[in-house]
């Protein structure tokens, strides 16, 4: 298809008003076709048949997570661009788009209201470490990365998407995955509430990513390690998924193999150190480039950056 015909295939699709109550919808974040029939108060089919127009159009993507299937405009390509285009020009105080906005407030507001439960519940999504000071460990997580563009990154056992929070919008494109759906649901409600719409999560096991080699510049991994069987496996993925001269991002809980697990009540916390952690480096392609030891509990926690090495590099060691 030639280049202007996905222009006008993207117009044609989008010049329906129905469709473009859709497309200002997904704009605001990831929804199902069950949420999206509540807001524009018309039949799943009719909703699910426009649906599909745009994203065949490239107006917007769709992924499917357990039994949902969830619809967003995209953040990249011609279709996102196309997007934002048409939504920069749709009047804020159209009054059907107004009542579209206050249904879609609802919806999000349940979503809310479920994670609130959920972590209740479970006390899941507090955050682990406790961090002396969080401010300040934001402040340094933005210093270590520096100037260098975060580009495209992606967090791994996003959680609660604190990382996205922190680093989203610095990133052309940034998106979070997670094994658990309920943590998913968490992340997605506190991306809205801080704004930050465009970001997506998406479920993923940390072992096996979904995602072609070497399409990341920067990684993130916060608090996940610690929990995993295979912290190195973790690694080489992380590394695997990342462009020659990328970064990786961690803060972790570090033990002191001298304190050592077995004294303390840790359950099933891996031993991580500092030694052990560039070995991990090493055998994943990655050089260590800064890290600093912060006081945290139960345990002080490490944040550290490594650089993928390129090729050229690695055929070189
Ligand atoms: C302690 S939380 C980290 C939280 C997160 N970084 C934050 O600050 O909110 C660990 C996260 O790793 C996720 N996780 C555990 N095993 C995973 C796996 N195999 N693949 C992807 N995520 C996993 C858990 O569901 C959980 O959300």
């Amino acid at each position: 298809m030639r280049a202007v015909d996905t222009v006008i295939e993207g117009l044609k699709a989008a010049g329906e008003p129905t469709r473009l109550r859709l497309l200002c919808i997904c704009s605001r974040g990831e929804f199902t076709v069950s949420e999206i029939h509540e807001i524009v108060d018309q039949s799943q089919p009719r909703v699910s048949r426009h649906l599909k127009l745009l994203c065949n159009a490239g107006l917007l993507e769709r992924h499917r997570e357990q039994h949902w299937v969830f619809y967003r405009v995209p953040q990249r390509g011609k279709g996102a661009e196309l997007a934002r285009i048409l939504l920069s020009v749709v009047p804020d105080d159209d009054p059907q788009l107004e009542l579209d906005r206050r249904r879609l407030s609802e919806v999000l507001d349940r979503r809310a209201e479920a994670a609130r439960r959920f972590v209740e519940k479970t006390g899941l999504g507090k955050g682990v470490a406790q961090l002396d000071d969080e401010a300040s460990v934001d402040v340094l997580i933005l210093r270590t990365l520096g100037d260098e563009p975060v580009g495209e990154l992606l967090d791994i056992g996003t959680g609660t998407g604190r990382m996205l929070r922190l680093l989203g919008e610095h990133a052309d494109r940034a998106v979070g995955i997670d094994i658990s759906h309920a943590m998913l649901m968490l992340a997605r409600s506190n991306l809205h509430a801080a704004g930050l719409d465009h970001l997506s999560v998406r479920h993923g096991n940390m072992y096996q990513l979904r995602f072609a080699d070497q399409c990341f510049d920067t990684v993130t991994i916060d608090q996940v390690l610690f929990q995993a069987e295979q912290p190195g496996q973790v690694l080489r993925e992380a590394a695997r998924v990342l462009r020659p001269g990328g970064r990786l991002l961690l803060l972790e809980f570090l033990t002191e193999t001298t304190i050592g697990l077995w004294e303390q009540d840790t359950g099933d916390l891996a031993v991580i150190d500092e030694g052990l952690l560039e070995d991990w480096y090493r055998d994943a392609g990655l050089r260590s480039i800064a890290s600093r030891r912060l006081s945290g509990s139960p345990f002080p926690v490490v944040l550290s950056m490594a650089r993928r090495q390129s090729q050229d590099t690695e055929a070189a060691a």
